[in-house]
């Protein structure tokens, strides 16, 4: 196909985030940039969701699951894989619970680099475990949980040629900290308080930095409060000890032993804030409300930090006034199953209109 001269080959409307953050990024001319066009997600204001959780709150949703692969993942991607390009890698590997790995597949085929990953089997989602199968990652389940599989992965990285892309890679760290600078870009400040799930805990890092970093640079005149949500069955920095078998219905935050757990519990000390757990039914409420409140399909793991945020907010947390920014890190299409576990069933009726009016009540 011929294109008019005068059409563009790409959108210019959105922009890779290393390109609109190139000055807070760690690259050079010389790095190969791989992108999706990931970031400038919207900022969702949530009028809704906010009346029904406390009149004090002003409640924003920061909706990750509009990234290229769905999830918040993409973010550091876009930057551990353009630095393992760039270093001469020709091979990445990760473990997750299922978004990891559909970011690192996407990215790895977009650059031509082989993708290992290794996922806990019967655990993650359908939608993400399709996206690294499609992907051309060579999958791997293991009959274990996401914490061993690090460990396995770790062994691999540390002994043979091929890049660690979990977020103990730096740069994974360094693309998700944008997350922090498009919030106080849309709101040109930032908010009181950031609510986030916390699992392998690399993201709350990643914010946490990304707060710090547009404050040191005069961006922005003060700092959020981090509040972190853990699973009650996988909330090992709330009870401060590793959970070795790790459970709950968010099979994204399914993590007994995070592994930035120390940075974790930085983020939530320097800023003065708080890292709490909710229930399985705390966040499929949240999730419900999300979605039928305010039209925004979230997976379970995502709708934790709302979840954490009506806990505090029934406990009479708020007292002030405040802004909560809740990042939604994954989209619901990733996990159908609980959605359609969660919701009613379709009517089936015979193909007349008597039978239509009548479900219908008219
Ligand atoms: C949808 C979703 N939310 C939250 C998390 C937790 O992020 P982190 O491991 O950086 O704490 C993950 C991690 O896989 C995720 O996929």
């Amino acid at each position: 196909m011929v294109l008019p001269e005068n059409m563009p080959m790409v959108s210019h409307t959105r922009i890779g985030l290393i390109e609109r953050y190139r000055e807070f990024m760690p690259v050079t001319e010389k790095t190969p940039i791989i992108s999706l066009m990931e970031g400038s997600t919207p900022l969702i204001r949530a009028d809704r969701l906010a009346g029904a959780i406390s009149p004090n709150l002003t409640i924003y949703l920061k909706y990750e699951g509009l990234n290229p692969t769905g999830s918040f993942k993409d973010r550091g991607m876009t930057m551990a894989i353009s630095k393992a390009v760039e270093e001469g890698s020709k091979a990445v590997m990760c473990a997750s619970t299922g978004n990891t790995s559909a970011s690192a597949a996407a990215y790895s085929a977009r650059a031509g680099i082989d993708c290992i990953v290794l996922i806990p089997k019967g655990n993650i989602a359908l939608g993400k475990l399709s996206q690294s199968m499609i992907h051309g990652a060579k999958v791997i389940q293991i009959e274990g949980n996401f914490d061993e599989a690090l460990t396995m992965v770790r062994k691999v990285t540390d002994n043979y040629p091929v890049t660690l892309v979990n977020s103990l890679n730096p740069y994974r760290i360094e693309g998700q900290k944008s997350g922090a600078f498009e919030i106080c870009d849309a709101l040109g400040t930032a908010p009181d308080f950031h609510a986030i799930p916390v699992g392998n805990a690399g993201n709350i890092t990643a914010y946490w930095k990304g707060y710090k970093e547009y404050f040191a640079h005069g961006k922005i005149k003060r700092l959020p409060k981090m509040i972190g949500f853990q699973a009650a069955g996988s909330a090992p920095i709330v009870h401060g000890h590793p959970i070795a078998q790790p459970e709950t219905i968010a099979t994204a935050i399914r993590i007994g032993n995070p592994a930035s757990w120390k940075s974790a519990e930085a983020a939530r000390d320097e800023s003065g804030g708080l890292i709490d757990m909710v229930t399985d039914e705390e966040i499929l409420e949240a999730y419900k409300m999300l979605a039928s409140m305010e039209g925004v399909f979230c997976e379970p793991a995502s709708a934790a930090p709302v979840a954490g945020v009506r806990k505090l907010a029934s406990a009479g947390f708020f007292k002030e006034p405040a802004t909560v920014v809740c990042v939604l890190t994954g989209h619901g299409l990733k996990d159908p199953d609980m959605a359609i576990k969660m919701a009613s069933k379709p009517i089936t009726v015979p193909a007349n209109m008597d039978a239509l009016m009548k479900v219908l009540g008219y």
